[in-house]
């Protein structure tokens, strides 16, 4: 319990093929990820997580089916509706990254009645990466910076990492110590794409909805053999 990672990111991956393989809609497939989610955050908890950041949908997936993408935006909705006033009574702060001004009205309305009731909760962020592309907000921060300097808020001389980092929608969060890829598939896919410069990463076999909270300790154990040096000896 000396070295619990501050901050854990998971691409929630598999859902899809872990519904094929049992003769499931890939929607069901979603639904099951969801249980998931109740499982790891609960873990997450336990353990003295700070952060838990859950890749929900980035800004690749609009190329899938109007069917699917329609059923993750009700799924999300029916979670929000649901697990708010349980995740606001066991003091979680919902944080959402990623462009939403691109989501249904009523969707962005239901994010903001979520996150707003919890701001002030200062139990675990529960982040959720939501039409989020890594590549996406580097340039949203440049375009921000860019503004500010043009607007003579910032000077030139001022942009360095810690000023950069603020201009990204993690700019309350610390960088992410451990970064979790299920499903076998090793990639990293436009997540975090600044934040992980010194993520350590893990990757497993196991699809999303298989994903356990003895999957999930599986994986801090791992990590907390590593050694992490950030560069020095
Ligand atoms: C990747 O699996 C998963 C997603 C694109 C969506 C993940 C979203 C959820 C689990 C639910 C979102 C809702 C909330 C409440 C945050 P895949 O479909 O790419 O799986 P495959 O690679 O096996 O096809």
């Amino acid at each position: 319990m000396n070295n619990i990672p501050r901050h854990v990111a998971i691409v929630m991956d598999g859902n899809g093929r872990w519904a094929q393989k049992r003769g499931l809609s890939r929607s069901a497939g979603h639904r099951a990820g969801v249980e998931t989610i109740r499982n790891v955050l609960k873990t997450c908890k336990k353990l003295g997580i700070e952060v838990l950041t859950l890749f929900a949908f980035s800004t690749e997936n609009w190329k899938r089916p109007k069917s699917e993408v329609d059923g993750l935006m009700a799924l999300l909705v029916e979670y929000l509706k649901k697990e708010t006033k349980e995740l606001n009574e066991s003091n979680v702060r919902l944080k959402i990254i990623g462009d939403i001004s691109k989501l249904p009205m009523h969707i962005q309305q239901e994010i903001h009645n979520s996150t707003q009731l919890t701001k002030d909760n200062d139990g675990i962020v529960l982040n959720l990466a939501i039409n989020y592309g890594g590549r996406a907000e580097i340039l949203r921060a440049v375009k921000k910076i860019a503004n500010d300097v043009c607007l003579g808020k910032i000077s030139q001389q001022q942009i360095n990492e810690e000023l950069f980092s603020k201009y990204l929608y993690t700019h309350d969060l610390p960088d992410p110590d451990l970064i979790i890829r299920p499903s076998g598939e090793y990639r990293i896919s436009n997540f975090l794409l600044y934040q992980m410069a010194y993520s350590e990463l893990w990757f497993s076999k196991i699809m999303w909805p298989d994903f356990s909270s003895r999957v999930l300790l599986r994986a801090i154990k791992d990590y907390q053999k590593r050694d992490r040096r950030f560069g020095a000896v």
